[in-house]
């Protein structure tokens, strides 16, 4: 427990489960008040709202498919009703269907880029009107990961979307400095989570012992590394660090991966 983040208000799409969920408990931990936003798995947004009032911060749930524009703004609506200000914006919600590129059709990567892209745009064009209405500096961490600079099977739609994601990272660094908010954007490396078991089905195993040899810190990592790296981006200590690409990784991309062997 650490005040870093001492009466910030927080929103942390995707936190009904994995990265975003830890990110969530960790942000309250550190003194903010959390929206958590979730899509299907209300039950899932129910456990992360109990972590954060276990915590002694105030929680507010907001569900939405961030694929369709009306419902970003109905759950900014409901956030400026709720709290009038947001300090901390953590844009963590992705999905895709992982395929070949040549058995990609449009609407999976329009899907994707929807989600990870569109969404990236216009929730952060109604964040910046609650940041400024906070009159404190205003932090928005984006999240890609390993894939938009290693290639990693079945995940070019993805790998993609998260490249544009960075890409955004540094356009928004730029033209919201003036306004004293930060962007900055985290890139996990191989995180033990729902999605990343489902994404190797039953590879993960060999995956784990694979990456765990090629990582330096010898494991796999764990939400709560890429929380702490989130608290820690989020908190004043960095406020002078904007529009950069922070990998939470253990050390796996100083490595050539463990990816090829387990190919097939
Ligand atoms: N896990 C890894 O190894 C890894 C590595 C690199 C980068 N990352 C990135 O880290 C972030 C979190 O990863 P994770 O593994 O924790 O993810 P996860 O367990 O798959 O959780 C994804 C979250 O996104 C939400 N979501 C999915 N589709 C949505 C939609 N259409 N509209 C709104 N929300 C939607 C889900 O909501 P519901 O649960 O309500 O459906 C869930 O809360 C993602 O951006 C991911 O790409 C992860």
């Amino acid at each position: 427990m650490t005040d870093l983040l001492h009466d910030r208000i927080a929103l942390v799409t995707g936190s009904s489960r994995g990265i975003g969920q830890a990110a969530a408990w960790a942000m309250a931990d550190a003194g903010a008040d959390v929206i958590v936003h979730y899509h299907k798995f209300e039950e899932g947004a129910l456990a992360t709202a109990r972590g954060v009032e276990e915590r002694g911060r105030r929680v507010l749930i907001v569900q939405a498919n961030l694929e369709d524009p009306e419902q970003i703004d109905r759950v900014f609506s409901r956030i400026g009703d709720a709290f009038g200000r947001l300090d901390i914006y953590m844009a963590n919600a992705a999905a895709t269907a992982f395929k070949p590129g040549l058995e990609m059709r449009p609407h999976h990567y329009q899907r994707t880029f929807s989600l990870i892209v569109e969404s990236l745009l216009l929730t952060v064009q109604r964040v910046v009107p609650l940041m400024e209405r906070s009159g404190r500096a205003g932090r928005i961490l984006t999240v890609s990961g390993h894939g938009t600079t290693f290639t990693l099977p079945n995940y070019a739609g993805l790998g993609s979307a998260k490249g544009a994601v960075e890409t955004w990272t540094r356009y928004w660094a730029y033209e919201l400095g003036p306004k004293n908010i930060t962007v900055n954007c985290l890139s996990p490396g191989v995180i033990d989570t729902d999605s990343a078991r489902y994404y190797l089905q039953d590879r993960f195993a060999r995956l784990e012992e694979a990456a765990t040899r090629a990582t330096p810190l010898r494991r796999l990592g764990r939400p709560e590394d890429v929380a702490q790296a989130a608290v820690l981006l989020a908190s004043d200590a960095a406020g002078f660090i904007t529009g950069q690409v922070l990998r939470v990784d253990g050390g796996i991309s100083l490595t050539s991966g463990p990816f090829e062997e387990i190919q097939g």
